[in-house]
């Protein structure tokens, strides 16, 4: 039987080049399973939290913007330039940094410009140390293209996290100041369903659109600005109510599956909801690492439960086996303040 011996030695080899090989590609890639971000760190003050986040040990870090505060007064951008020197040299800041792998995206505190947007005219300096402080290598796509979104996709097929920064400064359109006088705790911003302005400008929304049809089994929307929430009148997708509701048609229409909104900006931490096109989406927002407003006075629409005030991280847990994410706002202990447990299911369209 020298034929059936050769074909089963055949296969004997090939079963033990799968056992080689599965283990290795295995551990080139496992599952994503305790994520972590936060915002909003100002960098001449004391970040005590680190210890916290370093404790919760983190698979990854993302850091949601204002990750230093160094708006700048002209084109020498000395103030960015030394916020990042000083950021760089923050214990707990540069210990986070070599413990798990880091994204970042911006907010208006280090594109430069307290409430900035596409008219800021010192964007493209201001780019250039962010990429510089991030460590963005050379031939990444983020070098040769106007503005900073990226995305990356981490684990293996069945348990894919996707994360996708945006961008919510360089394209975004001036906002509309509002008319009245604003209340104690509200912010200065109207609602302004013109369709005409834009939150991230045409090559980023192809760009968003292109990212929704990859393959992903959990997707992480990091948006500086909040997406969900509404009423305060602060920075956020509720000053664009057209853009946000193409961001809701978009997740949609691309069948989407998985997607949950990370968000910061705020100096609150709290948890959203709100009915999408193929099911309910969710907001996490965590803000900051030392810069809270305890009178933070959210309207709260959308919101579940109470805000947060106090310094705070947020993280997403998966438990790929259950079929379970659960979303936190940690307190400076790492106590989770605030949190909620999503079957995935419940995040794919109906
Ligand atoms: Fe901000």
């Amino acid at each position: 039987m020298p034929v059936a011996n050769d074909v089963l030695r055949q296969i004997a080899s090939a079963l033990v080049l799968c056992a080689l090989l599965a283990p290795a590609a295995a551990a080139q890639d496992p599952p994503l399973t305790r994520i972590a971000f936060a915002s909003c760190a100002n960098q001449t003050k004391p970040q005590p939290i680190w210890e916290a986040v370093l404790d919760y040990r983190p698979e990854l870090l993302i850091f949601a913007g204002d990750n230093v505060y160094g708006d700048v007064t002209s084109a020498a951008m000395a103030e960015l330039e030394a916020a990042y020197a000083r950021a760089a040299t923050i214990e707990g800041y540069r210990k986070i940094r070599e413990a798990a792998p880091v994204l970042a995206t911006w907010d208006d505190h280090d594109f430069g410009a307290n409430d900035g947007g596409a008219d800021f005219p010192h964007k493209e300096a201001a780019k250039r140390l962010f990429l510089d402080f991030w460590q963005v290598p050379p031939d990444d796509p983020r070098r040769a293209r106007a503005g900073i979104y990226h995305a990356e996709t981490f684990g293996p097929e069945g348990m894919r996290v996707q994360v996708v920064l945006l961008d919510t400064r360089t394209f975004r359109s001036p906002l509309k100041a509002a008319d009245q006088p604003v209340a104690p705790g509200q912010g200065p911003y109207t609602p302004e369903p013109d369709p005409a302005k834009t939150m991230l400008g045409a090559a980023q929304w192809a760009w968003l659109r292109a990212q929704l049809m990859q393959p992903a089994d959990l997707r992480l929307i990091v948006s500086s600005v909040q997406v969900l929430a509404e009423g305060h009148g602060f920075e956020g997708w509720d000053n664009l109510p057209a853009e946000r509701a193409k961001l809701l048609d978009l997740i949609a229409v691309t069948g989407a599956a998985g997607v949950l909104f990370l968000s910061g900006d705020r100096h609150v931490g709290a948890l959203y909801r709100r009915p999408g096109g193929g099911y309910d989406l969710y907001e996490i927002t965590s803000s900051g690492i030392n810069m809270t407003w305890a009178d933070n006075r959210d309207a709260g629409p959308r919101r579940l439960g109470a805000v947060y005030g106090a310094e705070n991280f947020g993280t997403i847990d998966v438990d790929w086996w259950a079929g379970a994410v659960r979303l936190a706002v940690r307190s400076i202990n790492g106590e989770a303040v605030r949190e909620i447990a999503i079957p995935l299911a419940a995040l794919e369209p109906r």
